[in-house]
This record gives structure tokens, C-alpha cells and sequence, in this order.
């Protein structure tokens, strides 16, 4: 079984640890690598790993959007989010696009707050790029009643509003805490918290105590939103789990065999992560 993640960059990758860990467990002989593949280089880069036995890959950054017309179909939720991350290598020689980002967000907060329903909830979103997409067609699959949409440039809301304009208001960027009072779920999808960028301005003392925060930054793990959640008592989901929760069906697309995400799992991936 070969497979692979790629991105321009991808030094940093997190994904052949993850499917190594499950290569190994499962006992099915193969590998997953990490291929650096420039925008320049996509459609060959993917001709070549299908011809070399490649069973498919996990896409990256650049390449999400980019790929599309490189491959035969694509599923209807990679076709709702705009954006491919899993490849399958069909036997038949088709490339099938699919997307596993927004089961990644939604099995991550399932797993860590089961007994959390999305069913009928005010979410309140913040960001409107490409992650906030998978996000929003996640939160609406699972029949959230209303998510308050804010982004820095209000344009790229509007935009995303176009998804589902009965469920989603936008609110703006600097007026977001007026919304909080009747948040029951705050996610980030920007870049702010992240290592090297701003910090996210937020004031969550506004939100409601039963609130769950959540960042899709993984690192660090514990961002300055989910620290100062976590102090004014709220229950927080960090975003580590999301990727490992996008990387099992991907896994099984390719192997037959759905990998459970443990905490063991968890735990070697923050190890690995403060080592890179
Ligand atoms: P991704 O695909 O990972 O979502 P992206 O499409 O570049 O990446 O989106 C990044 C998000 O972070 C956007 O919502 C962006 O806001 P803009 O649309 O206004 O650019 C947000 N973001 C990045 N830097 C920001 C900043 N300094 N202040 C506010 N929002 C910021």
C-alpha cells in the first residue's frame, strides 16, 4: 500500500506519522510518505504516483482548490466544500477526489465531546477562508440551527454566505462579541493564535458559561483563545484531533480498514509535533 501527502511545502507534515502508526497496527505492509510537488508540477506529479502503484494521496496546501481538474470525479461533499484533500488511484486508472476535512472537524468535537449535539445550536464562526468552508458545510450537514459568520474582510463572508443564506448571518468583524451572549459554540478558522501570527482578538468573557470553544490551530496546541477559554471555565476541543480524524477515512479509503484515533495516538503526534 503506498501513499503519500502532497503539499509546497510539506517538511512539516504530520500526515506520514499518523498513517505510519496505522500501517504498523494494522499490520498492512506499505509506506506513507511526504512528496514536496510545486503548483507548476501537480498534474504530472499525480500521473507519476498513480503509474508507480500509488493506491492515492492526502492534498495540501497549495494544492486543495488546484487539483480539482486534474482528476475524473469528485465527490459531492468536495464539490459543497470546493476543495479536495484525498485522492483515490482507482484500479480502473480514474483519480476520484474526495474531501475528509469536514468529517475531521465534526468526528474531532464527537470525540471529545460526545455528549455535545449540534442539532438545532448557534455556532458562531470566525474566518471565512477555505478551512471555514469544510467547516460550515460540516456544521450544516449536522443540522446546526444558525452559524453567525465573521471575517477581517467581510467580502469573503458574504461570499461563503451564499452556501446556505437561511443559516448563516454574517456579523462584523469588530462587533463579533455582540453575538456571543447566544453562542453555543465558538470555532476558529483563521490563522490568528497560530505559531508566528497575531493573536486572535476576542473577548470570550462575553460568551455564555456553557459555550464550547474550538480552534482549528493546532499549533500550539493550546492556543491564547482556548487558554483564556479554558481559565473562564469554558470547555474547549484543540484542533490536534481534526487532522487526525481527516486522516482515517482517507486511510481506510485506501486500505479498506477504518483507523480508531486514540489517545496514545494523540499523545505520540504532540511528541513528534515538539520535535519537528
Ligand atoms: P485557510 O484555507 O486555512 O482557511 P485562508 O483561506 O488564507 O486559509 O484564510 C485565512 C483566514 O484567516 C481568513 O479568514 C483571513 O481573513 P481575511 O479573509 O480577511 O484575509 C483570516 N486572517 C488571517 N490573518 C488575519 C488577521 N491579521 N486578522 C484577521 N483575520 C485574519
Amino acid at each position: 500500500m503506498k501513499a503519500a501527502v502532497i503539499g509546497y511545502p510539506i517538511k512539516h507534515s504530520l500526515s506520514p506519522k499518523i498513517h505510519t502508526h496505522w500501517l504498523k497496527e494494522h499490520q498492512v505492509e506499505g509506506e506513507y510518505t511526504a512528496i514536496e510537488v510545486s503548483p507548476n508540477n501537480l498534474e504530472k506529479a499525480l500521473g507519476t504516483m498513480q503509474a508507480q502503484g500509488f493506491k492515492g494521496c492526502n492534498v495540501t496546501i497549495p494544492h486543495k482548490v488546484a487539483c480539482v481538474e486534474f482528476l475524473d470525479e469528485i465527490s459531492a461533499l468536495a464539490k459543497d466544500v470546493g476543495a479536495v484533500n484525498t485522492i483515490i488511484f482507482q484500479e480502473d486508472g480514474k483519480k476520484i477526489g474526495t474531501n475528509t476535512d469536514v468529517a475531521g472537524f465534526i468526528n474531532n468535537i464527537k470525540q471529545h465531546q460526545p455528549d455535545w449535539k449540534f442539532k438545532e445550536k448557534n455556532i458562531c464562526v470566525l474566518g471565512a477562508g477555505g478551512a471555514a468552508r469544510g467547516v460550515c458545510v460540516g456544521l450544516i450537514r449536522e443540522g446546526v440551527d444558525k452559524i453567525f459568520l465573521t471575517n477581517r474582510t467581510k467580502e469573503k463572508a458574504e461570499e461563503l454566505q451564499s452556501l446556505s443564506p437561511e443559516k448563516i448571518s454574517i456579523v462584523d468583524w469588530e462587533n463579533k462579541g455582540d453575538y456571543f451572549a447566544n453562542t453555543d459554540m465558538l470555532i476558529n478558522t483563521t490563522s490568528l493564535g497560530m505559531v508566528g501570527h497575531p493573536a486572535l482578538p476576542c473577548n470570550i468573557t462575553l460568551l455564555s458559561k456553557t459555550a464550547l470553544v474550538t480552534d482549528i490551530v493546532y499549533n500550539p496546541l493550546k492556543t491564547v483563545l482556548l487558554d483564556e477559554a479554558e481559565k473562564h471555565g469554558l470547555t474547549t476541543v484543540t484542533g490536534l484531533g481534526m487532522l487526525l480524524h481527516q486522516a482515517a477515512p482517507a486511510f481506510e479509503a485506501w486500505t479498506g480498514i477504518l483507523p480508531t484515533v486514540t489517545n496514545m495516538l494523540e499523545q505520540n503526534i504532540i511528541k513528534a509535533m515538539h520535535n519537528t
